[in-house]
């Protein structure tokens, strides 16, 4: 198991360039499964989240491997066990994507329940509500889902909405589960997430007819069959806010290439109220902090709300702030791992339910911190960056699933993290 040294303070300056999306690459991994050819994928990084859903995929019954030009190759001639095991999906929920592509390809699938993680429960009522509206057969058998679709999937309307407001990855399920339906299919309250947008984008590429791409309500004409590609994933832009809010922290100066702005609207306009100089450049952002930080309050939401994947690393540049802070998560109520983490390194936050309420202190002091949830374990790294000291950072390997090696891409900016395996 790996952990990081890191000697704080630091200030960072100099330029990086933002990888493929994670959260872009995994569903667009899944519609691989409904072509029966090679997909090619470009701009997929090198993450263990992504190593294991191509592990995941191979026990499908596809062929995966990177070409000489390091694109993700994934050849589905073949799709013949259409069966997502529990040692897998425990490890990585987003696992569950590839069910609707399954029902879609193979008319049957045996996935198991994501269960719990470190932000909290991870129900999928709606995906299930979403494919059983297109006439799938669904059961819950030993903790897997079991479906089947004796009639063929059959486009029909489906409200995906749910407490938390929309699902991503159930309005991914849902859309690539009606790409090939018989009819039409209309989704409202589907997800307007950039990953979602990306992955209606590479299907309609493949040959789907999805239109009102980026709203609420999408419409999908199915069609018979769909072609391999070759697709670019669109930039990670939770990694570009992590390394926003690392110049942030480090009151340094960030020039952060092939990202989009317009990916990171409520993200830049909650830096620029705290105090935070954002600007466009080409190809990407300048960010520089010179001065004390502004206090501000920021509740979680669907995009294009604040991305709750941010929540954890604003809150720690939030804990350098003069004065109080109001952090309140709205997607995953329970996302807050990293309060008691923080709190060991002098923050003040105090949580209240779904609320951390942030007050400001003037110095983080290092201290030994464990990594939880991949969000919250870049928000501790950020944090040893700015303390005074060495902060040790257990199970890194948590950061390893978003961040490909952080530390070679944070060291040559001023950082000092030192990897170590125990
Ligand atoms: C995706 O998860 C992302 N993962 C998450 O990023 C991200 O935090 C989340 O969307 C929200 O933006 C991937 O894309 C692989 P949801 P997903 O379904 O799709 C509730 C990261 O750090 N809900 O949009 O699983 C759910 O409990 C990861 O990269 C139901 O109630 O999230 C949550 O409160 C972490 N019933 C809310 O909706 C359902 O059937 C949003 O969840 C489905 C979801």
């Amino acid at each position: 198991m790996d952990i990081f040294h890191i000697d704080g303070p630091v200030r960072l300056s100099g330029s990086v360039t933002i990888n493929g999306s994670k959260n872009a690459s995994l569903p667009i991994m899944a519609a691989a499964i409904l072509v029966p050819g090679k997909t090619i994928l470009q701009s997929v990084p090198h993450l263990s989240d992504i190593k294991l859903f191509s592990t995941l995929l191979e026990n499908l019954g596809c062929k995966v491997s990177r070409d000489p030009n390091d694109n993700l190759e994934i050849d589905a001639a073949v799709v013949d066990n259409p069966i997502g095991d529990y040692e897998i999906v425990s490890k990585m929920r987003g696992s569950i994507c590839i069910l609707g592509p399954l029902l879609g390809r193979c008319g049957r699938a045996e996935v198991s329940m994501p269960g719990g993680c470190a932000i909290g429960d991870r129900p999928i009522d709606i995906h299930l509500r979403g494919l059983k509206a297109l006439g799938a057969d669904i059961h819950l058998k030993n903790g897997y889902v079991v479906a089947e679709t004796p009639n063929g999937l059959i486009g029909t309307d489906i409200f995906l909405g749910g407490p938390f407001g929309s699902t991503v990855l159930g309005t991914a399920n849902i859309m690539m589960a009606a790409v090939l339906a018989n009819g039409t299919t209309v989704i409202d309250s589907a997800a307007c997430e950039p990953e979602i947008v990306d992955l209606a984008n590479c299907l309609n590429t493949m040959g789907a007819k999805i239109s009102g791409i980026g709203s609420p309500r999408l419409t999908i004409e199915g069609v018979d069959k769909l072609e391999p590609v070759k697709y670019t994933v669109i930039p990670d832009r939770i990694e570009a806010g992590t390394f926003m809010a690392a110049a942030a922290i480090t009151s340094g100066r960030l020039s952060i290439k092939n990202c989009k702005l317009e990916h990171l609207m409520a993200v830049v306009d909650k830096f620029r109220q705290i105090g935070v100089i954002v600007e466009k450049a080409n190809g990407g952002i300048e960010v520089t902090r010179d001065g004390s930080l502004k206090t501000a309050d920021v509740t979680t939401q669907p995009y294009p709300g604040f991305p709750t994947d941010l929540q954890a690393q604003l809150m720690a540049l939030l804990s350098l702030a003069d004065g109080n802070s109001i952090v309140i998560e709205k997607i995953f109520p329970d996302r807050f791992m990293h309060v008691a983490e923080l709190n060991r390194m002098a923050a003040h936050l105090r949580k209240e339910g779904p609320v951390v309420i942030v007050s400001g202190v003037k110095q983080l002091i290092a201290a030994p911190v464990m990594a939880s949830d991949l969000r919250a374990s870049a928000a501790l790294v950020l944090a040893g960056l700015a303390a005074e000291g060495t902060t040790i950072v257990n199970r890194v390997y948590h950061i390893d699933r978003g961040y490909e090696k952080i530390e070679e891409r944070l060291n040559p900016l001023g950082a000092k993290i030192e990897r170590q395996s125990i």
